[in-house]
Formats: C-alpha cells, sequence, structure tokens
C-alpha cells in the first residue's frame, strides 16, 4: 500500500489486515508506557484545512506512539491566511522530508492531488465531502469488536448523508465485510443514485428495528449552501434517533461531532448502546496499524516490534 486515498482502494483482506495490526496496537495502547519504536526516525506531517478534534488528535498520538517525529500544521495562522496555494504549502512543507502527509481540506480529490506532488505517503483525513477511508476503517474495527463478524449484519446510516465522506466511505466498508447497508434520511439528503454504491435507500425510520447497528449522521451545516431541511427541530421530529426508536440490542455509532438534541438524543448518546467512544479510542489504533503499515512496507500480519521505547 503507498497510500490511502479511498477505502476503495482497498479489499477485504486489507481491510482485515489493518484490523488485525490494530489489535496488536491495542495492547501498547492500554500500556503504562505507551509507545513502541516501530517508526523511530519517520516523519509525519498532519496537515489539516478544516476543523478537526478527534481525527488530528488521534493522528498525531497514534504516530508518537509509534515513535515517529510529528509536525502538526493547521492552515488557520499559517501563510494560508496570506493566500498561500494548497499546492505551495505542500512544496514547503515537502521540503522537510516527511514520510507520510496526513491531509484533510474541504475540496473533493485533493489527497489524491497531493500524492502527485511529492514522494510522501499520503493518507486522506477527509476530502471534502468525498470520502474518509480511516474513519470506516475504524467503524469496522469498532464493530468487530463489539458484535464480532460483519456478515449478513444491518447497518442503517441515518441522516445527512448528501454531504458526509463518512457515508460514503463506510458504505463501501462495511459493504466489503459483507454487511447489508440501508441508507435513511429527508430526500433532500440522499444523493439521488446512491444505490449503486450498493445499498439500500429509505425516506422513514419505520423499519429501524431491522438494524443491528445504527450508524447517525451530523447534519454537516456548514456544507449546506440552502435549506435543504425545514428546520433542524422538524428534521429531529422524523429523524431523530432518541431512546423510543433505538432498541436495547441495536448498536450505535456516530463519527462525532454530535449535535445533541438533533440527529441524536441525549439519552441514546449516554445510552451503554452507543460505542461512540470506543470508536474514538479505535481511531489510535487503527491509525497507528495505517501509518506502520505505509511507512514499514509489511504486508503480511507478523509480529510487530512492541518492546517499550528506552531511549
Ligand atoms: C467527521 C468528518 O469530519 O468527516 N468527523 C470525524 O472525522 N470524526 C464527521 C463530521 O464532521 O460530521
Amino acid at each position: 500500500m503507498r497510500h490511502l486515498l479511498s477505502i476503495g482502494d482497498l479489499d477485504r483482506d486489507d481491510i482485515e489486515r489493518i484490523c488485525a495490526r490494530a489489535e496488536q496496537f491495542s495492547e501498547v495502547s492500554d500500556r503504562e508506557i505507551k509507545k513502541v519504536p516501530a517508526l523511530r526516525g519517520r516523519t509525519v506531517l498532519n496537515l489539516f484545512y478544516e476543523a478537526s478534534t478527534r481525527t488530528r488528535s488521534s493522528f498525531e498520538l497514534a504516530a508518537k506512539r509509534l515513535s515517529a517525529d510529528v509536525v502538526n500544521f493547521a492552515a488557520s495562522g499559517s501563510s494560508v491566511e496570506k493566500g498561500e496555494s494548497l499546492k505551495d504549502t505542500v512544496l514547503t512543507l515537502a521540503a522537510h522530508s516527511p514520510d507520510a502527509i496526513v491531509v484533510r481540506t474541504p475540496h473533493a480529490g485533493s489527497a489524491a492531488l497531493i500524492a502527485g506532488w511529492t514522494s510522501a505517503a499520503i493518507v486522506n483525513a477527509g476530502d471534502g465531502k468525498r470520502e474518509h477511508p480511516t474513519q470506516a476503517l475504524l467503524d469496522v474495527f469498532t464493530l468487530r469488536q463489539r458484535l464480532g463478524a460483519l456478515d449478513g449484519r444491518c447497518v442503517w446510516i441515518v441522516g445527512d448523508v448528501a454531504h458526509s465522506r463518512v457515508a460514503r466511505s463506510n458504505i463501501l466498508a462495511f459493504r466489503a465485510m459483507g454487511a447489508h447497508v440501508t441508507v435513511c434520511g429527508p430526500p433532500t439528503l440522499i444523493p439521488r443514485g446512491i444505490e449503486a454504491m450498493g445499498c439500500d435507500v429509505r425516506y422513514d425510520l419505520d423499519d429501524l428495528r431491522e438494524a443491528d447497528v445504527v450508524y447517525a449522521l451530523r447534519m454537516q451545516r456548514e456544507r449546506m449552501d440552502q435549506h435543504l431541511v425545514p428546520s433542524l427541530r422538524e428534521y429531529a421530529a422524523r429523524y431523530q434517533i432518541n431512546g423510543r426508536r433505538l432498541g436495547a440490542r441495536q448498536v450505535l455509532m456516530h463519527p462525532g461531532p454530535v449535535n445533541r438534541g438533533v440527529e441524536l438524543s441525549g439519552e441514546v448518546v449516554d445510552s451503554p448502546q452507543a460505542v461512540i467512544t470506543a470508536q474514538v479510542k479505535a481511531g489510535v489504533v487503527v491509525r497507528m496499524a495505517v501509518l506502520y503499515e505505509l511507512l514499514s512496507g509489511a504486508r503480511a500480519v507478523e509480529p510487530v516490534p512492541l518492546e517499550p521505547q528506552l531511549a
């Protein structure tokens, strides 16, 4: 694997291999000294042109737990504010010879573009509405821990599918792992033709009980340039996942950040069905596995050096 730009670049074996590696790294994350020398001497550049809490912090921790050097770049406060272009910014930072660049921008396809400008391995941490492959990997990892194999499981992805890179990557990943995927939301927030990705489409929650997993999406107000729902209150009345709609045996997921009281009621966020913090925790070990795979050149699941860093 040279880059991770799309979940479509991975097949089931690749996803299983990354999950197996992440499982090995879970042991490191549970130690008192959470560090191994696997990527000592490597440099990881985090290039974030959009807000991020979970993704940026977990990529940083993942790189540090593997002993890589980390440079964090946020567009705000940088020369981007003086008008420097994406290409010039990348070429400037590439002068520091990073081995990997983790990139998030509001523009679809930007990660692939950057891959053509530098020799570093590129990890797409979200390119506009298009894809967010490491989110899909950590979600598969979290679900396999909770449910075991996903074959034949039924996953409903509910909410603002139209603006969601998470939805697109997760449909591909859940399908690759053998799950049946249904997307659900108001017609204005479901892209036309999305069935071509191999999922079913529903416009109401009437059959939500058939889901083993309810994956709620954030209403992405920053990406909506028109009024696609009459009001958030009306959206919540029809589509909010709340204690009345969520069954006791259903698993509840959300990529974060949650709009409490909009797509999820406060009670379900705090319920035992919710695995939202487990998803965040999985983010670190899955991103360790991705960085390790890209930068160490390893393909088979062989034991990784797990001795604690002494130097
Ligand atoms: C998501 C994102 O930025 O795409 N968050 C995340 O990475 N955990 C989802 C969102 O912003 O709604």
